[in-house]
């Protein structure tokens, strides 16, 4: 892979992408026959949690140890970071103990700044701008649903969209769907609209790139997706949200628009009830657990491309 960090999905190339996708199905397949393969042996992934966390932990913490290294959980709480040290001192330090780090925070600059810093490869594991693993786990998991395997070219027959609010799911979202031609559309009400800047990017990569604000655009849809109304960080406005997107919920009459065969997808974890029911995330037509399931192998795929 050309990247040296995995920051933004803006740093990843087309064939990089592809070469994700291509590692992840290997080592997925790998494991699933029980074959032991440890091509990190002896190698350490730092892993800063500033928010909470179930899948992205577990999943890296165990994807390492898959892949024969160690995964060190630092709590953003208790490094010494909270009481004003530098992100740049705190990068070159680690970078002299460690072979990657991952992080998850608030501030997408904090993970720039991070990998300016570090000599070893930075993963950012969710900001409040991007969540690239969610993403690539996502479209890995459309492929294997929806694709003969690996065909990339049959993700370009897919209409996908995205309905509620515009976050960091949707902007990570957007720019992979650019960079492999697959049109989405992310469907939210007025003023929770993805990234302007991220949109416009991903505008330029690709024409296929659509912003509604009509609900009735999931017509037809192959894909149907949804996340919290409430991204961690944003829980003051938690009230007014419940309110403006409840026109925005996953249910069954809206499900009943798209393709009999869509597939619902949710990154979790999931308010049932608020931004999708029970009976949709529990229904035939979800995939959301096997979507899980796959950011241990997208992750582990790049983990062994950024750290061997
Ligand atoms: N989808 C996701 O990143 O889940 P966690 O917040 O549990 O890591
Ligand atoms: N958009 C959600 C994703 C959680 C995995 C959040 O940022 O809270």
């Amino acid at each position: 892979m050309k990247t040296k960090h995995l920051v933004s999905i803006s740093d990843l190339e087309k064939e990089d992408i592809l070469e994700i996708f291509e590692t992840a199905a290997a080592l997925k397949s790998k494991q699933k026959s029980g074959k032991k393969y440890t091509p990190l042996e002896g190698k350490t992934l730092a892993m800063i949690f500033s928010k909470p966390s179930t899948r992205t932990r577990v999943s890296f913490e165990t994807g390492i140890y898959q892949l024969g290294g160690l995964g060190l959980f630092l709590s953003g709480q208790e490094l010494q970071l909270r009481r004003g040290e530098t992100i740049s001192d705190t990068a070159r330090t680690l970078s002299r103990y460690i072979n990657g780090i991952m992080i998850r925070t608030f501030s997408h600059n904090d993970v720039e700044e991070l990998a300016k810093h570090s000599d070893v490869p930075v993963i950012n594991g969710l900001t409040d701008l991007e969540h690239p693993c969610q993403a690539l786990g996502d479209v890995f998991t459309i492929l294997e649903k929806k694709c003969s395997k690996s065909d990339v070219q049959g993700l370009k027959k897919l209409k996908f969209v995205f309905i509620g609010d515009g976050n960091n799911v949707a902007n990570s979202l957007m720019l992979l769907c650019a960079k492999l031609s697959i049109n989405f559309t992310v469907i939210t009400p007025a003023g929770y609209e993805p990234d302007k800047n991220i949109f416009n990017s991903a505008k330029e990569i690709s024409p296929d790139i659509k912003l509604s604000n009509e609900v009735a655009g999931v017509a037809a849809a192959d894909v149907m997706y949804t996340d919290v109304w409430t991204s961690m960080g944003k829980d003051e406005e938690r009230e007014k949200r419940l309110q403006v997107f409840k026109p925005y919920q996953v249910n069954a009459s809206l499900l009943s628009k798209a393709k009999p065969d869509c597939i619902v997808m949710h990154c979790l974890p999931a308010k049932r009830g608020e931004e999708i029911t029970n009976d949709v995330i529990d229904g035939k037509n979800s995939v959301v657990f096997d979507q899980a399931e796959n950011r241990l192998h997208i992750q582990k795929a790049i983990m062994l491309l950024l750290m061997s």
